[in-house]
């Protein structure tokens, strides 16, 4: 049992009215009801008492940081600021990015809700394989990488009359990238207006008439910079000395426990912890942090299977996880009060720490780590990797705890280890592979990709692999500028570029409607579960998918049969099969929201390939044709046996083994292919087909006819 001793503690401010979190009814005077808690709930957070301040301010400056504590109200009412005050007039658009998809959906909502609109209409949203905005849209949220995409076919982004680039501290490459982008934008939209202008006085021929047409509707661009660190400086500084402001926000005193030693197990500490505060502390909700769906996924069910072991009267807590593929009607859950008498626990992603704020927080559970990007430019090497998160991280996760009442943090490590912590996390673009980042400003045009106006420049030696990366992909010529088709269609496809690549190949192979289907499936975690309790029942189910040749032809399978399940019922009942593969689901091991998530990708990339006009064809039973093509498209990530029995990366020379969940664990093959790397102890993959060591060379010539 984690023994925690008392630490820190974090400095208070002022009181705060209780927040009341909002219900579901739907009849009128509900809806009144529901509007004037609303209205409450807004003028009471900080940042109300500084709207027409603000609202000045962004008037008179074309570009401002704005830094305010997490909760003051940044995301949600800024926003609903500036459509008050006209700056969507004329069918202008305000765009406020998020780095990550579930803060921008849920943050959407909340605000469709705030302005008693549909969501969609004033109020929508855009991620990534799902767009929730329709011609009325006036505050469109969306995630940063969406709206670099954006760029892509409106340079100027000129429907937009504000863009406010939220979470800015994250520091994501595709915030990095964007903020480049929309710098340049800025400049280049007030060069047009002025051209105009004077145009408009001393106007001579055709051509400039067409072009001052063109641009007649340009407005100059706004730029919000939002970010919950303190520090604007680096923000201000890029910006040309840009004008910082700072929101108070409300914070009151949080104690801090530290463990007396390292935890070997966080995850076991963290239930442990869980339970020592819903049996022995006072009311209040409780947030966890851990690293990923997988992890939220097996507390959540450890949870439940103890709550089992506890008196009737003491099973009162009720578990919410949060996390980014949790389909979007499960992500408001976490928002909403437990039942009367019940504790909430929330099991989150870092998306917590600052992104979204939930209500009802007393009790932070932290057990230290995080699950991030990692590579290595000398090998090229790409890899999840969970690590100590930063002093800057902890601060943000205790504070979550004291937003609305005094709170407790508990830190699952000794305060000795919080000392050595790093001051502040990376920015993500000094530890990521670049190659995607690289493909889209190619295609937005910018060529020499080290002379970009980048916030911080990423290692040239990083940007030099991912161009190698791309040349061997077949999406740049020897001038290293986009090829055609090939890169084209690559940067279209909002995919990484290997798995762009591969689907490509596999319209030659004609294969691409089994290449959709994996693509799909690999962009999910973990498609298969296997609960402690029943390990035996779920290897036997996985078994029924399973093919010796490869775990890309058992997603197949699962796939397949699956739209069986769904079809099956299908008619016009929706509910129905939706609830005969949930229960087809659980019979067969399945995660039915990463398989709904795998759905949902699938339908959204069999578009974009139509769109491109690739002809969907499938290998039927010749799966010899499927795994080529497999090697053709990854031929980056194979491995060769050693006489030990583990593998040798024939790239990277790394030593890997095969994660026990695959179904080559025992099978072995001479040769095969991989789609992930796990590090933790051992470099585990994951994902893996076999294949015939020939084919290298005869599908990647450009790689292996030289070794
Ligand atoms: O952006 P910032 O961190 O400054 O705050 P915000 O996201 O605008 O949140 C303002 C308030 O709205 C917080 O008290 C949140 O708890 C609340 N909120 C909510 O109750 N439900 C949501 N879906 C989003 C925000
Ligand atoms: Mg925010």
């Amino acid at each position: 049992m984690p023994s925690m001793a008392p630490g820190g503690r974090i400095n208070s401010q002022t009181n705060n009215k209780k927040r009341k979190a909002y219900s579901d009814g739907d009849n009128r005077s509900e809806l009144l009801a529901r509007k004037h808690k609303f209205e409450q709930q807004r003028k009471s957070l900080p940042i109300a008492s500084v709207e027409k301040k603000l609202v000045d301010e962004i008037r008179s400056n074309s570009t401002l940081i704005i830094v305010g504590e997490t909760g003051s109200g940044k995301t949600t009412q800024l926003p609903q600021f500036l459509l008050s005050a006209g700056f969507c007039n004329a069918g202008k658009v305000i765009g406020i990015t998020q780095p990550r998809r579930v803060a921008a959906v849920t943050v959407a909502k909340r605000v469709a809700e705030e302005c008693g609109v549909e969501l969609g209409s004033t109020v929508g949203y855009s991620i990534r394989f799902d767009d929730m905005t329709s011609n009325s849209t006036s505050l469109k949220y969306m995630t940063d990488g969406l709206l670099l995409r954006e760029a892509l076919l409106d340079p100027y982004l000129s429907r937009y009359s504000v863009i406010i680039v939220d979470e800015a501290h994250e520091r994501t490459v595709h915030t990095d990238v964007l903020l480049g982008l929309l710098k340049r934008i800025q400049k280049e939209r007030g060069k047009l207006i002025n051209e105009h202008n004077n145009g408009m006085r001393t106007m001579t021929n055709e051509t400039s008439v067409g072009t001052l047409k063109k641009y007649q509707r340009l407005s100059p661009l706004k730029l919000i910079i939002m970010s919950a660190s303190l520090d604007a400086r680096v923000f201000s500084d890029y910006f040309g000395g840009a004008r910082a402001l700072y929101v108070q926000g409300r914070q009151f005193p949080v104690d801090i426990f530290y463990t007396l030693h390292p935890e070997t197990d966080y995850v076991d500490a963290a239930l442990i912890t869980i339970f020592q505060i819903h049996l022995e502390e006072e009311s209040g909700d409780i947030l966890v942090f851990l690293t990923g769906q997988e992890e939220i996924e097996s507390v959540e069910r450890l949870v439940k299977e103890r709550l089992q072991q506890l008196a009737e009267d003491k099973r009162k807590l009720k578990v919410l996880p949060i996390y980014s593929s949790l389909p979007s009607e499960k992500q408001m859950q976490v928002f909403m009060p437990a039942l009367d008498g019940y504790r909430k626990v929330v099991l989150a992603t870092n998306i917590a720490e600052t992104s979204v704020t939930i209500p009802g927080i007393k009790y932070v559970i932290d057990p230290g780590v995080v699950k991030q990007r990692q590579y290595t430019a000398s090998t090229g090497i790409e890899s999840l990797v969970v690590v100590p998160i930063s002093k800057a991280q902890a601060l943000q996760r205790s504070g979550r705890a004291g937003r609305e009442g005094p709170g407790k943090c508990f830190r699952l490590y000794p305060e000795r280890e919080f000392q050595k912590l790093d001051d502040s996390t990376k920015p993500e673009i000094k530890r990521s592979n670049l190659s995607n980042v690289i493909l889209q400003l190619k295609a937005l045009g910018v060529d020499d990709i080290l002379g970009f106006d980048f916030i911080e420049k990423p290692k040239s030696e990083a940007v030099s692999k991912s161009l190698a990366l791309l040349s061997l992909l077949g999406a740049l010529t020897d001038e290293n500028k986009l090829s055609d088709p090939i890169g084209h269609q690559m940067a279209r496809l909002p995919l990484e570029p290997i798995y762009s690549k591969a689907l490509i190949l596999a319209s030659q192979f004609n294969c691409l409607e089994e290449m959709l289907i994996a693509v799909a499936m690999l962009s999910v975690e973990s498609i298969f579960y296997t609960p402690r309790e029943k390990k035996e029942e779920a290897r036997a189910a996985a078994k029924c998918f399973s093919s010796p040749e490869g775990d890309h032809l058992a997603l197949l399978n699962v796939f397949r049969a699956a739209v069986e399940v769904l079809q099956k019922n299908f008619g016009n009942n929706r509910e129905k099969a939706e609830k005969n593969l949930r229960k087809w689901c659980k019979d067969n091991f399945i995660n039915n929201r990463s398989l709904k998530h795998a759905l949902d990708v699938h339908r959204q990339i069999v578009g974009h390939v139509e769109q491109m006009g690739l002809s969907i064809t499938s290998c039927g039973e010749d799966m010899i044709q499927f795994r080529r093509c497999l090697a053709a498209a990854f031929f980056l990530q194979a491995a060769l046996k050693q006489p030990d029995g583990t593998y040798r990366s024939l790239s990277s020379g790394l030593v890997v083994q095969i994660h026990p969940s695959s179904g080559l664990f025992k099978g072995k093959p001479e040769c095969l292919i991989y789609n992930e790397l796990l590090k933790t102890n051992n470099n585990y993959i994951r994902n893996v087909t076999r294949i015939d060591y020939l084919w290298l060379p005869e599908l990647a010539p450009q790689y292996y006819a030289l070794k």
